[in-house]
């Protein structure tokens, strides 16, 4: 792991050849979500996972805000420029980027605002648009009640709600790792990530406009984005693929690695 410049945390998982592949994590997590995945992909990628501002072994959405020189307000949009700066400070300026849910999220935002930074896309059980209204105030009354308690247990319940049913029934092993991830994080970057996902805009423009190779993945029992919302995000691209991945719910990577592995090496070899 690597820190530098009030940049973000970053693990090169893999050192490899040819068009670095970023992997941007899910919330209330950070990169080590991905190391199932990344065991499973054929060749020499080169591989990298990054924390986002106030995740795993990043700094705080603040910290990252006066290191950009950005309004210390919490936004997908910074999030996304903090890995665009990284990647620029780690003399990257292609890559293939895949973000599952909130790191979807990032993805798009990169679409919009980097996008000659994207040689190919992989948008994983995640959605383009914006938040309703009871959605958005639901995440900044968490957020207040997360720094309030100074603790991590009003998004706990997701060690259960990331899964699918099936795993929710058969995979306790998955329950346990996603209860660590989760009490690992500090309540302030839970806290911030959840002001930053309430506001952030629709992105199906950004996707329509993205002109490189992109791959959807989505797990059939993912209830928080479900195969419709990936649905619309493969109709508006120009050139993208959809993954069913059956029985599996929100944490394809961790439930199914081996066709989410599968459907990022293919989205390589079209880049
Ligand atoms: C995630 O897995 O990143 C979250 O479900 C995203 C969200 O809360 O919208």
């Amino acid at each position: 792991m690597i820190t530098g410049d009030g940049l973000l945390a970053h693990h090169r998982l893999r050192r490899g050849t040819g068009v670095p592949l970023v992997l941007l994590h899910g919330f209330p997590l950070d990169s080590r979500m991905w190391l199932d995945v990344v065991d499973l992909l054929p060749g020499e990628p080169d591989v990298i996972a990054l924390d986002l501002p106030g995740m795993g072994e990043s700094p705080t959405g603040p910290d990252v805000a006066a290191t950009l020189g950005a309004p210390d307000e919490p936004s997908i949009d910074l999030s996304g420029d903090a890995v665009a700066a990284t990647l620029r400070a780690l003399g990257i300026d292609r890559a293939v980027v895949a973000g599952l849910s909130m790191g979807g999220y990032v993805v798009m935002s990169l679409l919009a605002r980097h996008p000659e930074l994207v040689a190919g896309a992989a948008l994983l059980d995640t959605k383009a648009g914006a938040d309703p209204q009871a959605v958005r105030d639901n995440r900044l009354r968490i957020a207040d009640e997360v720094e309030k308690n100074h603790n991590v247990e009003p998004v706990l319940s997701m060690r259960r709600s990331l899964l699918g049913e099936t795993s929710r029934a058969n995979r306790e092993d998955l329950v346990e790792r996603l209860d660590t991830w989760i009490r690992d994080q500090g309540p302030a970057g839970v806290a911030w990530c959840q002001r930053a996902m309430a506001p952030r805009p629709d992105r199906l423009d950004a996707i329509a406009g993205f002109e490189g190779p992109m791959v959807v993945v989505v797990g059939d029992e993912d209830e928080l984005s479900p195969v419709a919302e990936a649905q619309k995000m493969v109709d508006a691209a120009k050139d993208a693929e959809l993954v069913v991945v059956p029985r599996a719910g929100h944490m394809t990577t961790n439930e199914a690695p081996e066709p989410v592995a599968a459907a990022l090496a293919a989205l390589l070899r079209r880049v």
